[in-house]
Order: structure tokens, then C-alpha cells, then sequence
């Protein structure tokens, strides 16, 4: 293989996605737990792209400052009207007007540059056939709304569904708006484009024809793929991609030895991390963030979401584990039990209807049923701390007022409300006098 040029990566987000029937820009819209962006952005990084330009203009502030959070070495240019894709891609001339090499320019809306299959082939057949100009184009069975590629007077060109006549209509081979370009070529070939079109706008795609007629090499990969996840337009579209991503992503987890009881209901994040020999059941969904060690048994009906679950705990079933959770080895959390910026040390277990949020839990330590962490203040909005020691047994029922420390081998009783500090090897007991009246129902009649 022939060795790759120096890459620099332009990303389309400034269009309003008007199908979406939004104020939020479309490319914000989430599709497995990020924002749709991310995933093209996230492959510009593996590239190690030497540079990476993010073209904003509808809702530019928000969507800059969230790729800013995310994706520090982004730059951004901006496309203060959308005059279309070609337009859009111009603006990045200022930012890459000193970069010579092959830009890879990505549509923002669209999940294919993490498919691990798509970026290697487009670069591949790029660099392989010494193109000038290569575009990624798939054969899909309803081709409805797309740009079709195809061969006129022996030439690559582009026509956009609202451009086509009814023959051309009937053309599969769609353009995914994804496209390695040598930079020599690309910023002529931006200024030649005029909007002559049904929609009077800038179309990138006309850079095929113009590419061609200027005798430079113009190619094409083309790869299988799903109609749905060549780029999202409406609410509708982004739900199929949604579905199209996590059916791979079950496969994927499977083939990697993670048991799933029922794929199909089992909903990954872009950035889960399941250990081989993890067992999940069904209905168990992962937010972003969450890292699970081997041996781990997820029980059904969980949320987990910023966790770290070490090897040999046990989750569920009806477990919620919250951002800034992490749970030691063979730790067992039960059902109906929610944990928050908590650790819950080795082999500690909180199998029954608690909420345990901003703690430190020690090793070998179990919370009874009903325990209870009260971490916050409704009034100030102030959260405080609870920390509990090793080998503690918490009563059915504890309420620890935060701030509260538990000593280590502290042994609480069954209903108390613990309001101060518990030094270690202590008995606390909650003495409330009960009082039983006999014959009760009797005397009342
Ligand atoms: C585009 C392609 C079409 C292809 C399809 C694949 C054009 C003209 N058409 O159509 O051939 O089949 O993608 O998904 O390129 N954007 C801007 N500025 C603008 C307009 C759009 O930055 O002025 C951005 C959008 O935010 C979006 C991307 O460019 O991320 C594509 O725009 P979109 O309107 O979705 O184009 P399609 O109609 O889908
Ligand atoms: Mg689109």
C-alpha cells in the first residue's frame, strides 16, 4: 500500500436540519449517547489528522462549545449563511490554506466514519488508484433523496435527487457525501461551482463533474451499506441509524465474548467497555461512560450510566448505577437500588431498595434494606458526604445524615437516622419505645 499523505479532515456542520424540526442544531441531536458529531470527529482523531476544521453556522455558538468540551484540537470555521455543502466547505480554505495533502471531508450527519470498515477503504482506494478526488458511494436498494453517481460521456458525475430526471431516479449508486481530496485541486474546484440547481445552493458534489472535466484522476469506493446510516435528515432517520448502530454493536460485543440473553434489548453507548465473559441480561441499558470488567453478571432491567463495574460483581436486577459510580470486585448491588458518585468497595453489597449517592463504602461492608444516604440539601442545593468503613453492617432502614463518617467494623441498628460521626468498632441502636395495646380493635368497636 501506498504511504498516505499528510491528512487534514473537514467536517460539514453548519445546516439547520430543517427536517428535524428543531431549535437545537441536527448535528447536536444524539445518536448512541453523543451528539451525532461526535462520531465523525472521534474518527478524525484516530486519523491523527494534522488538522481538523469543523464548518459551523446554525446554532455555530452551541455547537462550538460543545465540540470545544469534547474535541479540544478542533478548529472551527464559520458558515454565517448556508448557501450549501460546496459554500460550506470553502470556508475551511482560511484555516487549511497552508496544508497540502488530502483532505478528507466528512458530512456531520452521519455515523459511518466510526463503521471500522468505511475510512480505511475510502483512503485505501484513494491512495491505491492515485486519485485526485475520491468519492464514497454505496448501492442501496431505495435511493430516494440522494445524490446518484454514475458515468456520463465516460466521466463521474453527481446529480442530486431533486436534479435527476425519472431515468436517472432509477440509478442505486448513492454519494454518502464522504470524499478524500488532494488540497491542490480542491479550492479551484470549490470556486467553479455555481448554484444552478433546483435548490439554488452550492453543491459540493459538483466537484465530481468539475474534477473530471478538469482531467484529474476521480474515483469512486464503494462500500455495502444501509440506506438509513448514510446520513440522518429527520427524527425518523436518526431512529434507524440508532438501530442500524446498535445491532452492530450487539454483534460486535458478542463476537468480543460478552453473553447477551436477549441482544435486542441491550442498548450500548458510543463508548462502552464490556470485558469478555460479561453476562448481561435483557432490558439493560448502558449511558455514556461506563467501563465493565470480566465476570461481571448483569441481572435484567438496569441503567447504567458513568459507571466502572469491577470483575465479579453482580448488578440487578432493577439496579440504576449513576454517573461516578465505581463497584469493586464481586461487590453485588440488588434491585431497586441506585448509586451515585459512590464506591462501593470489594465485596460489599447493597442488595435492596437504597440510595447511596456521594459515599465511600469500604470492603465487606453490607447495607441493609432501605438504606438511605441523605446527601442533600433542597434548600441551599449543597451535597455532603457519607463515608463508611470496612466490615460495617448498616440495619434495615439507616438513614445517614450527610456529612456522616462510619468507622470501620461499626455495627448500626435496624431504623436509625444517624446524624454524627460513628467511630469504628461501635454498636449504634435506635431505642424508640413501641408501645402495644392489646385487644385494640376490640375496645374500638
Ligand atoms: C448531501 C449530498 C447528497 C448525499 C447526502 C448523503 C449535497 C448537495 N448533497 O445531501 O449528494 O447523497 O448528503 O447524506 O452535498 N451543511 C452545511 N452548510 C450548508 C448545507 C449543509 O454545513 O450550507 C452540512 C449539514 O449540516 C450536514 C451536511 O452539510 O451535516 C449535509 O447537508 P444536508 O443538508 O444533510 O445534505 P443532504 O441533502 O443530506
Ligand atoms: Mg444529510
Amino acid at each position: 500500500m501506498k504511504t498516505i499523505a499528510p491528512l487534514a479532515v473537514v467536517v460539514l456542520a453548519a445546516g439547520k436540519g430543517t427536517r428535524m424540526k428543531s431549535s437545537m442544531p441536527k448535528v447536536l441531536h444524539p445518536v448512541a449517547g453523543a451528539p451525532m458529531l461526535h462520531h465523525a470527529l472521534k474518527a478524525a482523531q484516530s486519523l491523527k489528522a494534522e488538522k481538523t476544521v469543523v464548518i459551523t453556522g446554525f446554532g455555530a455558538e452551541e455547537v462550538e462549545s460543545n465540540v470545544s468540551k469534547y474535541f479540544p484540537q478542533a478548529v472551527f470555521a464559520r458558515q454565517t449563511e448556508q448557501k450549501g455543502t460546496g459554500h460550506a466547505v470553502q470556508q475551511a480554505h482560511k484555516a487549511l490554506k497552508d496544508f497540502t495533502g488530502t483532505i478528507l471531508i466528512f458530512s456531520g450527519d452521519s455515523t459511518l466514519p466510526t463503521r471500522p470498515d468505511v475510512l480505511p477503504e475510502l483512503l485505501r482506494t484513494h491512495t491505491e488508484e492515485g486519485n485526485a478526488l475520491t468519492v464514497l458511494t454505496a448501492d442501496v436498494p431505495n435511493p430516494t433523496g440522494y445524490g446518484r453517481v454514475f458515468k456520463k460521456g465516460g466521466k463521474l458525475v453527481n446529480v442530486e435527487h431533486k436534479d435527476c430526471s425519472e431515468a436517472e431516479r432509477k440509478i442505486t449508486t448513492v454519494n454518502t457525501s464522504f470524499y478524500a481530496v488532494e488540497s491542490k485541486i480542491l479550492w479551484p474546484l470549490l470556486n467553479k461551482i455555481k448554484p444552478e440547481n433546483a435548490q439554488n445552493e452550492y453543491y459540493l458534489t459538483d466537484i465530481i463533474a468539475l474534477a473530471g472535466a478538469a482531467k484529474h484522476k476521480v474515483g469512486m469506493a464503494c462500500l455495502p451499506m444501509e440506506r438509513e446510516e448514510i446520513g440522518m435528515n429527520s427524527r425518523a432517520e436518526i431512529a434507524q441509524m440508532e438501530a442500524l448502530w446498535q445491532t452492530r454493536k450487539r454483534h460486535e460485543m458478542m463476537a468480543a465474548g460478552v453473553t447477551l440473553q436477549d441482544p435486542s434489548t441491550v442498548y450500548f453507548s458510543h463508548d462502552t467497555v464490556i470485558a469478555a465473559d460479561v453476562s448481561i441480561g435483557p432490558n439493560v441499558v448502558f449511558g455514556p461512560g461506563v467501563t465493565i470488567e470480566s465476570n461481571v453478571n448483569i441481572l435484567p432491567f438496569c441503567h447504567i450510566e458513568g459507571a466502572h463495574v469491577h470483575s465479579g460483581a453482580r448488578i440487578g436486577p432493577f439496579a440504576r448505577l449513576r454517573p461516578g459510580t465505581v463497584v469493586k470486585e464481586e461487590a453485588h448491588i440488588g434491585n431497586f437500588v441506585e448509586l451515585k458518585n459512590t464506591t462501593l468497595g470489594k465485596k460489599s453489597n447493597a442488595n435492596h431498595l437504597s440510595y447511596i449517592g456521594d459515599a465511600t463504602v469500604g470492603d465487606d461492608t453490607n447495607l441493609g434494606a432501605g438504606t438511605i444516604t441523605a446527601n442533600y440539601n433542597h434548600f441551599t442545593k449543597e451535597k455532603f458526604k457519607t463515608k463508611i468503613g470496612n466490615h460495617v453492617s448498616t440495619g434495615a432502614l439507616t438513614s445517614l445524615v450527610a456529612p456522616v463518617t462510619v468507622g470501620n467494623d461499626v455495627y448500626i441498628g435496624a431504623g436509625t437516622t444517624l446524624r454524627k460521626d460513628v467511630e469504628a468498632n461501635t454498636l449504634v441502636v435506635t431505642l424508640a419505645t413501641t408501645k402495644t395495646k392489646s385487644n385494640y380493635r376490640k375496645r374500638r368497636k
